[in-house]
């Protein structure tokens, strides 16, 4: 599968990095689900707009113009790619948590809200924040979450608004939700869904319309569009009515000295000046993912992840997560721990001997972790550590040579141990001790000299 004008999938693919001790290897990227790399044909498109970049919205200028177009159409690419209906609002926010916030402000008075603490702390957090929330425990398999579900709705208080606040798939397991059947649900109740799409729109469909979501959440960073730029996308009702998000520049029409009247759906929320580029990328990113098709990029990366989580089932001493064992609808993630070894130990000797990157500790999942890790009734300030684990996680331009590589590096560090020497930090993160990897030139602590201060900070254990 290969797009883009440079001949590869994502930009940086072939790159090489150092390793401890001398040597360098081609860089393993298996840390999608935190972010993607850019698509290359991303990039490219980004680099025709931005000698066409300027103001939008006001600018009289005709590169305003153009830069106005780029951004105003780039909300048609994201509802596109998203199966929205004509009349759902796209809201250009900063990511998916600035998304859910926003979604937050927005519900009408004494909703309340129905989530899980499967969630990422960015569906859980906000809720709690503004409303009154009921946070369902760890489901046991998709029957159980769709009877809690029902139960749950059905003893909502009649007469108020409801919001059901699940993910599309989890960023610890991978698994994939059954959001058609919990918006079936939602709705037979009138209650509303809102599906947190930050794991699930970069690897599967979505179908707003034809599934019958209420909104959606997710992140252009995961989506290989890393320019800082997420999007809400659905109904307008709630959105158009309540107070802007961001009261200020662009979200109003008329201010006088005893108020203001706010402006319209999306630019209501959308204070301040955007993100062109972000939202440009995004669309972008959108486009050729539908250009390859998210039937094919499902396929190859069910493939991956099958393989994935084979392949680490089969080391002695890798213990892999999940929450329902034997679910086959995942994306391509995988959470597992090495038996007799901390986790941030492990995914820095991945990277600092092997030069795969991965990613440690609970992955803003907290509950979940503590769910996974048997400790069901752990809390915050209960006094015992937040559980975590090392998560490795698949996306385009991913291959079978990168499960491999993490396999044997796997198999070296169970069976032999590490080859260098490592140190605990106070905040608990593991370095390599010493760290003789040089960073890139553009930022060599010679040519950057806060940022050796920022490196001494670091190995001070001051971060
Ligand atoms: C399922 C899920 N929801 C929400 C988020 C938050 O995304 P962001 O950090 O881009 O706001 C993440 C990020 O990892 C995620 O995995």
């Amino acid at each position: 599968m290969v797009i883009g004008s440079r001949g590869s999938l994502v930009v940086g693919a072939g790159l090489d990095v150092p390793l401890v001790g001398g040597g360098s290897a081609r860089y393993i990227n298996l840390d999608y689900a935190a972010s993607a790399p850019a698509l290359v044909e991303v990039w490219d498109e980004i680099q025709a707009l931005l000698p066409w970049y300027s103001s939008v919205h006001r600018g009289a200028g005709f590169r305003s113009q153009v830069s106005t177009a780029a951004y105003e159409g780039a909300r048609d690419s994201v509802r596109s790619f998203l199966g929205g209906r004509s009349d759902d609002t796209v809201i250009f926010t900063r990511n998916t948590t600035d998304a859910i916030n926003l979604l937050a402000r927005c519900l009408p008075r004494k909703t309340t809200v129905i989530t899980t603490l499967v969630e990422h702390h960015a569906n859980l957090l906000p809720w709690r924040r503004y409303h009154s929330a009921v946070e369902l425990p760890v489901p046991a398999s998709p029957a159980e979450l769709l009877a809690d579900v029902d139960e749950t709705l059905a003893r909502a208080p009649e007469e108020q608004p409801v919001l059901l606040a699940v993910t599309g798939a989890s960023n610890v397991t991978g698994e994939v939700w059954p959001i058609a059947e919990l918006a079936k649900l939602a709705h037979h109740y009138g209650a509303r869904i809102l599906v947190d799409c930050a794991q699930l729109a970069p690897h599967r469909a979505v179908d707003i319309a034809g599934l019958d979501l209420d909104w959606v959440a997710l992140s252009g960073h995961k989506m290989y569009a890393p320019f800082g730029t997420g999007a809400l996308v659905g109904r307008t009702d709630w959105l158009a009515t309540s107070d802007p998000y961001l009261a200020g520049g662009g979200s109003v029409d008329v201010v006088s000295a005893q108020g203001a009247t706010w402006t319209s759906l999306p630019d209501r929320h959308e204070g301040g000046s955007p993100n062109v580029v972000g939202a440009f990328a995004l669309a972008a990113a959108c486009r050729a993912l539908q250009g390859i098709g998210m039937v094919t990029v499902a396929a190859e990366e069910d493939r991956l992840g099958t393989l994935l989580r084979e392949r680490l089932a089969g080391i002695p001493g890798v213990v892999t997560y999940q929450t329902w064992p034997g679910y086959p609808h995942r994306v391509g993630i995988a959470a597992f721990s090495v038996d007799g070894r901390d986790h941030h130990e492990v995914a820095t000797i991945l990277s600092a001997e092997h030069g795969i990157g991965v990613r440690s500790g609970s992955f803003c999942a907290h509950p979940l972790l503590a769910h996974l890790a048997g400790g069901g009734d752990w809390r915050p300030g209960c006094g015992r550590d937040v559980p975590g684990a090392i998560r490795a996680s698949l996306g385009l331009g991913s291959r079978v040579e990168d499960i491999d590589r993490l396999a044997t590096a796997l198999l070296e560090i169970t069976q032999r141990g590490p080859r260098w020497t490592y140190r605990t930090l106070a905040d608990g993160s593991v370095v390599p001790e010493p760290d003789d990897r040089r960073l890139p030139s553009f930022l060599s602590p010679a040519s950057r000299p806060e940022v050796a201060e920022l490196l001494v900070g670091a190995a001070a254990g001051g971060r």
